[in-house]
């Protein structure tokens, strides 16, 4: 019997980002059927590999302890993750290889009754064939330890498919499904997130799903009949396939206006300050990595400014403000905005986003506060595991420094797939000796040291973010180049 197994688990098992097997998947190296694969294909697409026991045993106790820690853990009884962990693997074997004894006995069994239709009187021959396929292994080692391996890895995250998308995500202990999904990066409507508007209604088309929050929002019994559910207070008991409202891209977001409270404000470098904003817990903001929103604090003080911070966590927004003179928001965050003062966000605005669609790899191009929502996509990239090859340039211009550089050091250390350089453009003018005709042409002098390092420009998708002459700049070089606009995203800070 084919065992089929969703994207995302699939891709665990064997030690691969998903976006890599969706990449084997667009070239035709393996099949899928609504978001699954089949075992026998994955075993021939990665015949060299091995499940690691200890990786999968820690992961499981990583999802444990979290678990543990939050709700079963009491003065007198202490469940020790590790042993859990332990105990569940073993359970998930034995589960496995009964599950496949009785698949391969149904087997025998109908093998049996149509020998005897055919050939009842050829008892010895039947009876050899008997003991033969009777002691045959029911399946090979490596097949039965991925077996072993996702029937564990079920136990604990249950994984989620949304009908007609190719959004798939996994719900580990008693998260919702609204939690984990835009963790995941999947872009699902909602509102309040605590069961009250009603905005993120689904249905579950295949499994079971369970409330672990209470709601106000009221269902119908004949609604509840049909398997509506709310994601921001249910979670999946099984593997589950639902039907549910997803923004196909920023133009399915509505405008929001949400009055927050500033949680922190802190100088970044001499001319760039951390801005803060904490929302209502019932009124989180709704964005793509890389879009922008307009900050209004006092009766004057507004400034489009975009988000610093990934969208898995949207009730902390995060922006960069360069301190410039004139500007009647930076005299207002400087001489009067405190802790806990209000401020209004209107939006989210701006297509700066990713192409969801390319698998290329990328080159990003942050000028100076431009580095804010390319932090914003770099932190989604990694948080929802893409699995990108993407190579980050701070271009400073009239900043004095990149100021969260040690950021990206860390980024480029801990994830294989991250590159980052920082370029001044002062540096490179003194580096080649000719002074720049012009703003544009020092901002060209800095993109051709960048460019060589790069081999066919074409395979890449360019996101570049900075002030207009900065993005100007850029646009003219790379379609002088003749690079295909269609790869060329840009953002530009107002
Ligand atoms: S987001 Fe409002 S009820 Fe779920």
């Amino acid at each position: 019997m084919p065992r089929r197994i969703p994207l995302s688990r699939a891709a665990q098992l064997v030690g691969v980002k998903r976006r890599v097997l969706q990449k084997d998947i667009q070239a035709g190296k393996i099949p899928t059927f609504e978001g699954t694969v089949e075992l026998s294909d994955l075993l021939r697409l990665y015949p060299d590999v091995q499940i690691h026991d200890n990786t999968m045993l820690e992961r499981m106790e990583h999802i444990m302890e979290r678990a543990v820690t939050r709700k079963h853990t009491t003065k007198e009884r202490t469940y020790e993750p590790e042993v859990l962990a332990s105990r569940l693997k073993s359970l998930a074997e034995e589960l496995v290889r009964a599950r496949l004894t009785a698949q391969h006995y149904e087997r025998v069994l109908q093998r049996v009754q149509e020998w005897l239709a055919r050939e009842p009187a050829d008892l010895p021959a039947l009876r050899h064939w008997l003991a033969e396929a009777m002691a045959a292994d029911t399946l090979d080692d490596r097949s039965e330890q991925i077996l072993v391996g996702e029937s564990f890895l079920r136990t604990m995250a249950a994984n989620v498919r949304i009908l007609n998308t190719d959004y798939e995500f996994p719900v580990e202990g008693t998260c919702t499904v609204l939690e984990c999904g835009l963790q995941a990066g999947v872009p699902l409507e909602y509102g309040c997130s605590n069961g009250t508007c009603g905005l993120c209604r689904a249905l579950v088309v295949e499994g079971e799903v369970r409330a672990v929050r209470p709601h106000d929002y009221h269902l119908s019994e004949a609604e509840k009949a049909q398997g509506y559910f709310l994601t921001c207070c249910y979670t999946p008991v099984t593997d589950i396939v639902i039907e549910a409202r997803v923004a196909g891209g920023p133009q399915d977001i509505p405008v929001q206006r949400i009055t927050t409270r500033v949680k922190k404000l802190q100088p970044l470098a001499e001319d760039v300050m951390l801005l803060q904003l904490r929302t209502p817990r019932s009124r989180r903001l709704r964005f793509y990595a890389g879009q922008y929103v307009t900050l209004i604090a006092g009766e004057e003080a507004v400034l489009d400014l975009p988000i610093a911070s990934c969208p898995c966590d949207d009730m902390h927004l995060e922006f960069h403000v360069q301190l410039r003179p004139d500007e009647p928001f930076v005299d207002y965050l400087t001489t009067r905005l405190r802790k806990g003062d209000e401020v209004v966000v209107e939006g989210p605005k701006g297509d700066f986003v990713f192409d969801d669609d390319s698998t290329r790899p990328i080159i990003m191009l942050a000028c100076d506060t431009g580095f804010a929502p390319v932090k914003s996509l770099t932190e989604h990239a990694m948080a929802v595991n893409r699995g990108d090859e993407i190579h980050l340039y701070w271009v400073i211009n009239e900043l004095q420094g990149p100021y969260l550089e040690n950021q990206c050091r860390a980024w480029a250390d801990a994830f294989e797939g991250v590159h980052y350089r920082s370029l001044s453009c002062d540096e490179v003018e003194r580096r080649t000796g000719v002074p720049a005709s012009s703003p544009e042409a020092r901002i060209e002098g800095v993109l051709k040291e960048i460019l060589a390092a790069h081999g066919r420009l074409e395979e890449y998708d360019i996101y570049v973010a900075g002030n207009a002459t900065f993005v100007q700049a850029c646009k003219a070089f790379f379609v002088n180049l003749g690079f295909p606009e269609a790869q060329l995203h840009s953002g530009v800070l107002h």
